[in-house]
């Protein structure tokens, strides 16, 4: 019996010295070889702590810059919302490497290098999905197409972009501008009598993103789905929270408040869609909506067949980067015409002349929004919903001079380069939709707030007739100013958003 426990805790004994042993590589030996690598390629950034790198300077930089708002409304804003991607650099020159734990981020802002990685086609670059390694912060989107890659998600993008191609998607502008003009009238009724009055137009158009994707997707509405948006809603901010932190392994079976809050979450919002798919499931078979073809793609014999617990994963990703995207980008959009009357008044004269007084846009004539549409791009610009993309190296790679160790993340900074003088030149931090006249393209990799290659934005057509149709429709009947009581604060919460709200003031045409 002695003899059993003596064996028993010597095997106790070698677990752990395993264990410590493993921690002892990734956590010091693996950084330090790829540390030494970058820095005699002449790569600097600040000085790492040895286990949690520079995850508390990065913290410390985000509630610095988070702590006052802008002194006024301008649109240098990438340093108060993403403090890493300018004071770094300032310090450390571009390229530039911060480390996360043990795990190294080079934030690489050439566009063509951008280019050369997102439409690289040998596998060298993986796609380090939401969070990366860290399952905490991967609980919100789940596995769906944002955080999958290789075979998996060949299979899901095969299921899901027919769902959103341009023709489908313009099929559903009445649907679109129905519930826009929903939103609207609530506005005029909100207004009473009033010929102005305040709107936080922030949370108006999340209602309306919220309603398009339910409806668009799921055959749904926002009411039926409102529980799983302010579940989802939670969940964003744990899992900001952990996207903050170094992940130790394991730590996720450690039932602290807020992972047993995690497990609760994640349960209800899966049991809440998977009553979802039984209500509306039927009546998507034939509309050929995302939930249509997913669960078509169920069915036995399918070459890309998708298991229910795959489509809850997609349904939970498409309920929130349907929804959170499109409102910030129409948020930004409305606040940047509040503030230059002059394109103000350019929009709205070419809505008017196009869809005249009362009616909606339509498939036929959404095209000839041509200022709209270069007023959506501008706001793409200076304030694109997703800040960055991010990708892991696979193996050792060479990109242009560089020489990049395996398990890299490499940052593109789409705002940094968005406001990037030496790509748009001195007038970089202005407004000025004039710039994507005429169609006028720019570099691949200098103007991406969709991605580039074939992981594009699968919602791309969606977000832009969205946000087109209901621009133009709040163009039509209303006027608006910035409301004194708007403060400028951009930042990243998951997205790009207003800190204290958007208020606008309203006045009825
Ligand atoms: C203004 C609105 C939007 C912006 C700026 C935006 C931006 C992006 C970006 C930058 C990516 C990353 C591409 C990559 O990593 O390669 C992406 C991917 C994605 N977006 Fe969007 N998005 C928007 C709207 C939407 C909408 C409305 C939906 C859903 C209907 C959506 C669903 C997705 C999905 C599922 C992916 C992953 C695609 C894949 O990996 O195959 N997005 N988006």
């Amino acid at each position: 019996m002695a003899s059993l426990s003596s064996w028993l805790l010597l095997a106790a004994l070698v677990a752990a010295a395993h264990y410590v042993l493993r921690l002892l590589h990734s956590f010091l030996w693996v950084p330090y070889l790829i540390e030494r690598r970058l820095r005699r390629q002449g790569i600097g950034g600040p000085p790492r702590s040895l286990l949690s790198g520079n995850a508390a300077d990065y913290r410390a930089l985000l509630a610095a810059a988070r702590s006052a708002p802008l002194a006024s409304f301008h649109h240098s804003i990438v340093a108060r919302a993403t403090p890493q991607y300018t004071e770094w650099p300032a310090r450390y020159g571009r390229p530039f490497v911060y480390w996360f734990g043990p795990r190294p981020r080079l934030v690489v802002s050439d566009p063509e290098l951008v280019k050369t990685v997102m439409t690289d086609p040998t596998g060298a670059f993986d796609k380090a999905g939401t969070g990366g390694n860290n399952p905490l912060a991967r609980q919100l989107l789940g596995e769906g197409l944002v955080g999958i890659s290789g075979e998996k998600w060949a299979r899901h993008r095969r299921v899901i972009a027919p769902a959103f191609n341009i023709e489908r998607i313009k099929a559903w502008i009445p649907e679109i501008a129905a519930t826009a003009s929903s939103i609207l009238d609530k506005w005029e009724v909100q207004g009473e009598s009033r010929t102005e009055f305040e709107v936080d137009v922030h949370k108006e158009f999340h209602t309306l993103s919220a309603d398009v994707i339910s409806c668009v997707a799921f055959g749904s509405s926002y009411e039926e789905g409102k529980r799983i948006f302010q579940l989802q809603e939670e969940q964003m901010k744990l899992a900001l929270l952990a996207m903050r932190t170094v992940y130790i392994p394991g730590f996720r079976f450690v039932p602290t408040k807020k992972n047993r809050t995690r497990k609760s979450l994640n349960k209800e919002i899966r049991s809440s869609m998977r009553k979802l798919i039984e209500i509306n499931g039927r009546k998507c078979e034939d509309s050929k909506n995302l939930l249509g073809l997913m669960l078509s793609a169920s069915k036995a014999g399918n070459e890309f067949k998708m298991g229910i617990e795959e489509i809850i994963d997609e349904c939970k990703t498409f309920y929130f980067a349907g929804k959170e995207t499109t409102a910030n980008l129409l948020t930004w959009a409305t606040l940047l015409l509040a503030l230059h009357q002059e394109w103000q008044d350019k929009a709205r004269d070419e809505v008017l002349q196009v869809c005249g007084r009362f009616e909606h846009p339509s498939p036929e004539n959404l095209s000839n929004l041509k200022i709209v549409a270069m007023v959506i791009k501008e706001t793409l610009r200076l304030y694109p919903p997703a800040l960055f993309i991010n990708r892991t190296t696979t193996r050792d790679v060479k990109l242009g001079k560089l020489d990049i160790p395996a398990g890299t993340r490499l940052d593109f900074p789409i705002i940094g380069i968005h406001h990037d003088c030496d790509v748009w030149g001195t007038d970089a931090e202005e407004f000025n939709p004039s710039r994507f006249a005429d169609g006028k393209s720019y570099h691949l990799g200098a103007y991406f707030p969709f991605g580039i290659g074939p992981t594009i934005c699968v919602g791309q057509n969606l977000a832009m007739v969205e946000a087109k149709v209901a621009l133009a429709m709040t163009l039509q009947r209303f006027a608006f100013t910035v409301s004194s009581s708007y403060v400028h604060a951009p930042m990243m919460l998951m997205t790009l958003q207003p800190q204290y709200g958007a208020q606008v003031i309203v006045h009825k045409n």
